[in-house]
């Protein structure tokens, strides 16, 4: 995958067909404009993440993740988050565990910048998917503890694993089929009594009073499980190396201390470099013209994102918006990221908790083997001595 990406930095031709792989583009304009076509373009096809899920859930998630029933599900969950809502929900899930951390580094501490990152979006998941401790658990000890919010994200990322064999084909063999249901089941057990249950300010409970159905609100939660954990996590510790490997967080730190509010730029800076989401699928469903060429139907395409947004140059907090790419990072169209300012609260968080005390110094750091999202296994960070 990183060879086709950097591949895609250097293709000449906004829209290319390569063999095995199918049609390819790392145009930020080309790709906005295939995300935007919901006619010719389904995310149901091979080649799309809703074929995944269609095998793994059940032919109910086609009515469901294109079409007339997802435009009818997307109206209903526009206000799930909000910047607003985003920020209480940060709050609320990490408000301890952030502390925690400052605390580590104010007192001059070394903080794994990885691990926290992986059990704070596995702290989220079992907030606003309602996960309920195991039967048979003490009841002692707050609910989740790290080590169990760390297995929560393991989980997701199980799941998420049963497509990394899937950059060519999105065909789930049955035995990536058996195990990912087994995972979908354990994680959204809790889903029918917070749905039924849960108080308003809680997602299941929201997804309740804006109309979903108890199918619609467990197949929200899934996705958001697969969505939004990786991704989230790894932007939270690739951004967190990127201030001090580039050294912007002196730029930080300084614009801070003049009283100016960086973090959307931040944020959007890091987004943008890091672009988990790295690559975007689609299937043709109707024969159609981009860019000057030909796609038939029953074709696919990859748009290589992470190419795209990464070609405008490298980390600079103070790099102006760019038009062309805007947020590319979270999609475009009709499936642009539903969890898009939950993610942008989480790296806000993380990143003022890590930052806000003056500048950092990394004392070791590992990438993390084999997963779909780049990410690191280990990243110490201390206050710069
Ligand atoms: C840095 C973090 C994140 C990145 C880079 C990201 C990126 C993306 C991208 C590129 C898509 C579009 C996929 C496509 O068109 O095929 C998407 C969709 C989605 N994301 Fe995110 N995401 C992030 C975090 C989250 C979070 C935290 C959540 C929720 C908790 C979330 C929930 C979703 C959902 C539900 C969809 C599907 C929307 C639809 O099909 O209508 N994402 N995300």
């Amino acid at each position: 995958m990183a060879a086709v990406l950097l591949g895609g930095r250097a293709l000449r031709r906004p829209l290319v067909r390569v063999p095995g792989l199918g049609w390819v583009t790392s145009d930020p304009v080309v790709s906005r404009e295939i995300l935007k076509d919901g006619r010719a373009f389904t995310i149901l096809d091979e080649g799309g993440v809703g074929h995944l899920w269609g095998q793994i859930l059940g032919d109910w998630v086609f009515d469901l993740f294109d079409g007339p029933g997802h435009h009818d599900l997307r109206t209903r969950a526009r206000d799930l988050f909000t910047k607003a809502t985003a920020t209480e929900i940060v709050d609320d899930a990490w408000g301890p565990s952030l502390a925690a951390a400052r605390a580590t580094l104010d007192a001059g501490g070394t903080l794994d910048v990885g691990p926290l990152s992986r059990t704070l979006v596995g702290r989220m998941m079992t907030t606003i998917l309602g996960i309920v401790p195991p039967a048979g658990r003490t009841q002692d000890a707050p609910w989740p503890t790290d080590a169990e919010a760390l297995a929560i994200f393991r989980t997701g990322e199980r799941l998420a694993s049963v497509a990394l064999g899937t950059g060519s084909s999105t065909h789930l063999s049955d035995a990536q089929v058996v195990t990912a249901r087994g995972i979908v089941a354990e994680l959204t057990s809790g889903v029918p009594d917070g749905w039924a249950h849960a108080p308003g300010h809680l997602l299941l409970g929201r997804c309740r009073e804006l109309g979903l159905s108890l199918e619609e609100t467990t197949g929200i939660a899934s996705l958001l499980m697969v969505a939004g954990t990786e991704t989230s996590a790894s932007a939270m510790a690739r951004t967190t190396a990127l201030l001090v490997d580039t050294g912007e967080q002196h730029r930080l730190l300084a614009a801070l201390a003049r009283g100016e509010d960086p973090w959307d730029d931040v944020v959007r800076e890091g987004l943008r470099v890091t672009s988990p989401a790295s690559v975007i699928g689609r299937g043709v469903a109707a024969d159609v013209k981009v860019a000057g060429r030909t796609l038939r139907a029953g074709e696919r395409v990859m748009m290589l994102v992470w190419s795209a947004n990464t070609a405008p140059g490298p980390f600079r907090i103070e790099r102006p918006y760019v038009a062309d790419n805007r947020q590319l990072w979270f999609g475009a169209g009709r499936h642009l990221c539903l969890g898009a300012a939950l993610a942008r609260a989480e790296l806000e968080h993380l990143l003022r908790t890590l930052f806000e005390g003056g500048p950092l110094e990394i004392v070791r750091r590992r990438a993390q083997p084999k997963v779909l999202v780049p990410t690191y296994r280990t990243l110490e960070v201390r206050r710069a001595r």
